[in-house]
């Protein structure tokens, strides 16, 4: 397999190839999903919870995620590799290209930020200064305080038709790559639909372009609460590389996520 660019999963789409993806955060773990053919690394603020403990993503820094991001560098060889923002990094223009910068020097293809509209003009900015950039639309988990907690979003028709347009305009705004986490199938599907660029969906059914897992959630190691849309690998085969080889053959098929693991 030669290295994953954005354009490689792009064709992905739209040879309807299933795009398999997993959060990742040093060179061991990432070495071992790129052998086994995960096209796509995630440096997710998630190491917030996986990794420190803490109850939410929020005190992430990018130094951090710059740090962890160089580790998996070092494992992967040819999946694209893409570092998290943090919370509070990309909000006003010279903080988001000085932090964006120090994520790519450290060895990521590309940063995640969360958010719709108001995210535009950054990733105009990003984009034209040659950072590529992924969207990532639904339950944004750096707005838990606002959401009230980790709650399905989309479900009334406005909020629905609204990501709709936000995840157009994404795209128009130069994202490479869209996230869709806790939305409703019948949404994704829509977003999936409206737009030319990939969606990586975490419990947002099986229509979208690829999925996305935590490693701790698909090894069964997570603690605390266990998210429905997760799977845990480990328990069905009892070894990591074939607990990753399974997920990859479940993403193409589209078995993984099943109905009980989606939201309608
Ligand atoms: O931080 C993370 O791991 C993420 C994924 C859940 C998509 O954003």
């Amino acid at each position: 397999m030669s290295k994953i660019t954005t354009s490689k999963l792009i064709k992905m789409k739209q040879d309807g190839e299933k795009i398999a993806a997993l959060t990742a955060y040093d060179s061991s773990f990432a070495r071992l999903f790129d052998e086994q053919g995960v096209e796509v690394l995630l440096i997710g603020d998630s190491l917030g919870m996986v990794l420190q403990g803490g109850d939410s993503t929020l005190a992430v820094t990018n130094q951090q995620i710059a740090y962890h991001t160089k580790s998996v560098r070092a494992g992967a060889e040819k999946a694209l590799v893409i570092a998290d923002m943090p919370f509070m990094t990309y909000h006003n223009v010279n903080e988001t290209m000085k932090n964006a910068h120090e994520l790519m020097a450290a060895g990521a293809n590309m940063v995640k930020m969360e958010g719709g509209d108001w995210l535009y003009d950054t990733i105009k900015q990003l984009t034209q200064n040659g950072i590529p950039v992924c969207g990532h639309l639904g339950l944004t988990p750096q707005s838990v305080n606002v959401f009230g907690g980790f709650k399905v979003q989309g479900r009334d028709n406005q909020k629905a038709l609204e990501m709709i347009e936000h995840a157009k305009g994404l795209e128009a705004a130069g994202a490479q790559l869209l996230v869709l986490e806790c939305i409703p199938t019948e949404l994704a599907k829509a977003i999936t639909d409206a737009i030319t660029i990939p969606t990586i969906g975490i419990g947002a059914g099986n229509v979208t372009d690829g999925q996305i897992l935590v490693m701790h959630d698909m090894f069964g190691i997570s603690s605390g609460y266990i998210p429905k849309f997760s799977k845990n690998y480990i328990e069905i085969t009892g070894d990591m590389r074939k607990s990753v080889s399974l997920y990859i053959e479940e993403v193409k098929s589209g078995a993984f996520p099943d109905e009980s693991r989606s939201f309608n």
